[in-house]
């Protein structure tokens, strides 16, 4: 049996991690008091962690947090915080996704350059390595989108590698952002999209044949169709899975036996946090976990541990040193 002192130290990666689901409770009651904004009941009385029953009531509390930092220097302080945090449970590399368009009164420089300044000071003090996933908010349709990838591309950045769309998969089918995801393609970022969290397999087809995205986030919904699950196996897509939940209407249980049976299926899998301050823990309790529910062994360990680095969108140097 692999201890968690094992797991911890070993150097990890995760591509799929929201910025603003990092902000444990305290710092967001600090930033939202700063701000005179309004924070969800579930978001000041839990204490350690946020108090939440559902997808959308986690949901309301994330957009809650988003509200609250609207400072370059919001964005720089987070940032580092989390990252210095995973550090600590040995994360080497991060894709850090972050909404735009919920942070109305920053410009998307504003909120990049605050992200790359946190990250710098976080990689100088710590050694972990970041890259940042624009995503798109699904609830502010098509044409939004269109605008925010036209903003990313006039103002580049080589840290940013990715667009990603993610919120509410009832509030826009993937259809609607085919113009986005050209346009970024185009521009040779690299595109992934939240599918099969909670929507059905048919949302995850669409963003493979209308958007053409080079990674799933979630995608469990894989396992109900078999010509989609024979496909992604095939073609070794990599699917950015996330092993805890904290939604008292799905039950962990329900997520673990999916991401097995995943993993049994022979997909390309790798293991995240998605929001470790909102619905799961770091990525090193998930290993710890995962271990005890999937009898790792170290060479188990150690394909998860790469699995995270192979499946980024980094540069191939980049992912050379992490290897
Ligand atoms: N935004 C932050 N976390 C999310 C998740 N797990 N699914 C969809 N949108 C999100
Ligand atoms: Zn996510």
């Amino acid at each position: 049996r692999l201890s968690a002192d094992y797991l911890r130290a070993l150097p990890k990666a995760e591509v799929h991690c929201h910025l603003e689901g990092c902000v444990p409770p305290k710092t967001a009651v600090r930033l939202a008091e700063r701000h005179g904004v309004a924070l969800p009941a579930g978001a000041r009385d839990g204490g350690d962690r946020y108090r939440f029953l559902n997808f959308d009531e986690g949901l309301e509390i994330y957009l809650a947090v988003c509200r609250s930092m609207q400072t370059a220097g919001d964005f720089e302080a987070v940032t580092y915080e989390s990252l210095v945090t995973a550090a600590e449970g040995g994360l080497r590399y991060r894709e850090i996704a972050f909404n735009p368009q919920n942070h109305p009164g920053l410009t998307y420089d504003e909120m990049v350059g605050g992200i790359l300044a946190g990250a710098r000071a976080a990689q100088e003090e710590a050694g972990v390595v970041s890259r940042i996933v624009v995503a798109i908010n699904r609830q502010f349709g098509g044409e939004a989108a269109l605008n925010l990838v036209r903003d990313v591309l006039a103002h580049p950045h080589p840290e940013v590698v990715a667009i990603g769309l993610d919120g509410d998969e009832k509030a826009g089918r993937p259809a609607e952002f085919v113009a986005a995801y050209d346009l970024a393609r185009a521009a040779g970022l690299k595109l992934t999209a939240h599918a099969g969290e909670h929507g059905d397999f048919t949302e995850m087809v669409e963003c493979l044949d209308l958007l053409g995205v080079d990674r799933i986030d979630h995608g469990y919904a894989a396992l109900l169709d078999p010509a989609l699950l024979a496909r992604t196996v095939a073609s070794q897509i990599p699917y950015s899975a996330c092993w805890f939940i904290d939604y008292p209407e799905l039950e962990v249980e329900g997520r673990r036996r999916d991401v097995a049976a995943m993993a049994a299926a022979g997909l390309n899998m790798c293991l995240n946090s998605d929001d470790p301050a909102l619905i799961g823990p770091e990525l090193h309790e998930d290993f710890i976990d995962a271990a005890v529910h999937l009898e790792w062994t170290v060479e188990d360990a150690e394909k998860y541990a790469l699995a995270g680095i192979d499946a980024s969108f980094a540069d191939d140097a980049t992912v050379g040193r992490l290897r």
